[in-house]
């Protein structure tokens, strides 16, 4: 396989097409070619269109492998653009305490939750967290995914952060699914800056900024914005700084109590606000007008026991929206994009359209992407999936249960169900 591919006969060709976010309304269209075809070549789309006229236009097939999808509709793959995918060890009797009702921050102020991980990662060598990383990044591409953003965060000390970031940069050269990096030095007080946190913020910015700056680690900076954790004005003070060094900024906004990290995004000028669970009315309005993606992530409401976030009325207020799965070992444990769609459609009351652009051209534009990935068009990556369903309808409708048979990643076959899974190149 040489990254030269064409797909013929698809029943739907859902092509998002789009070169940035979709805004309310916008979500709504997908722009669908019936029996279409795409042409990749060395990796990119060349063309797209109807199979009658894109293979009338003198193409040799026989240069290209060839992907016949008669009877199965075919979608951009989907961008999974918040998770924190590299960490050490798991909090599954945490999970349990949480069923019997001990809440997330109880169990964090007890030094359980993050801080656990935190220990956990950094006593787990590079070549444990690459093998878990690998593992659940394959876990991902079987869903379809074929961009993921992930997080560092479980370190808080600048060598285990940079060993999760370094990581990542091997992965992403390792494995076909691209992976974007974001620093979340500030993801919790450690036990040391406990009452302390300005101390803490001051060291990010000294010790650690500069260096995932200078050596180009991470493309965004995060911050767990939240009561009892970051406050705003810490907030701005770290994402400020991080935006002068030539970082691009995401936020966890107003997942738990709502302190104004909506407004905050907006004021910033971030890229994302993520959770807003609790974001208030003048934050929504504040990310439709700034433009700021509204990052929503129901896996980590429906695990934590908590009211989704307002995504109907966000879209309404023409907000972009996208979803994405949290993957972590705490408040959300999944990497299922099926889980996002039931979740999305059923308690958030969004159309199955609106959450296909939320995980393809919104979930890029989430991660600055949308001009390379997210949409089936010209000049774009070759990052497709193949349903094993005529309809994208069946991506809701089939509940809980993965749809996708074949996954393309610039232009090679990935994946594919029916040979087993996982295909190495
Ligand atoms: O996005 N809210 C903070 N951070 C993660 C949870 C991480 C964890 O519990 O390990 C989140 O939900
Ligand atoms: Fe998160």
């Amino acid at each position: 396989m040489n990254g030269n591919l064409i797909i013929k006969n698809a029943s739907q060709l859902v092509t998002c097409s789009g070169y940035k976010a979709k805004q309310g309304k916008e979500m709504s269209e997908l722009h669908v070619i019936e029996d279409g075809a795409v042409v990749i070549e060395d990796g990119t789309i060349t063309a797209v269109g109807k199979t009658a006229d894109i293979l009338s236009d003198s193409v040799a097939e026989s240069k290209y492998d060839v992907v016949d999808a008669k009877g199965k509709a075919v979608l951009p793959g989907f961008v999974d653009s918040h998770t924190h995918f590299v960490f050490g060890g798991y909090r599954a009797e945490e999970y349990s305490w949480r069923l019997s009702g001990v809440s997330y921050m109880d169990i964090m102020k007890r030094g359980g939750g993050i801080l656990s991980t935190v220990k956990a990662t950094s006593e787990a060598s590079k070549e444990e967290l690459m093998k878990s990383g690998t593992d659940r990044l394959n876990s991902m591409l079987s869903f379809g995914v074929t961009t993921v953003e992930g997080k560092s965060g479980y370190g808080l000390d600048r060598d285990t952060e940079l060993k999760q970031l370094e990581v990542m940069e091997l992965l992403d050269q390792e494995h076909p699914v691209d992976i974007v990096r974001t620093f979340l030095g500030a993801h919790a007080v450690p036990e040391a800056y406990k009452g302390n946190e300005d101390a803490f913020i001051d060291f990010l910015i000294d010790g650690v900024l500069p260096e995932v700056a200078d050596r180009k680690l991470a493309a965004f900076c995060d911050i767990f914005c939240e009561q009892n954790v970051f406050s705003i004005e810490q907030s701005r003070r770290l994402l400020s700084k991080a935006k002068e060094l030539g970082l691009k900024l995401k936020l966890h906004a107003d997942e738990i109590v709502r302190i104004g990290g909506a407004e905050l995004a907006a004021e910033l000028g971030a890229i994302s606000a993520d959770h807003l669970l609790q974001a208030s009315n003048q934050g929504i309005s504040d990310l439709a007008e700034s433009r700021v993606m509204a990052t929503l992530l129901p896996g980590t409401a429906f695990s934590l026991k908590e009211p989704y976030a307002r995504a109907r009325y966000m879209i309404d207020q023409g907000c972009a929206v996208a979803l994405a799965t949290d993957f972590n070992p705490g408040s959300c444990f999944t990497e299922s994009i099926s889980l996002i769609f039931a979740l999305a459609t059923i308690y958030m009351g969004l159309t199955t359209e609106e959450v296909i652009s939320s995980l393809t051209i919104n979930g890029a534009a989430a991660l600055d992407r949308a001009d390379i990935t997210g949409s089936i068009d010209k000049d774009k990556k070759g990052d497709l999936i193949v349903l094993e369903h005529p309809s994208y309808h069946f991506l809701s409708y089939h509940i809980g249960v993965s749809s996708v048979e074949k996954v393309i990643k610039k232009g090679k076959l990935v994946f594919d169900k029916k040979e087993g899974g996982l295909i190495s190149c």
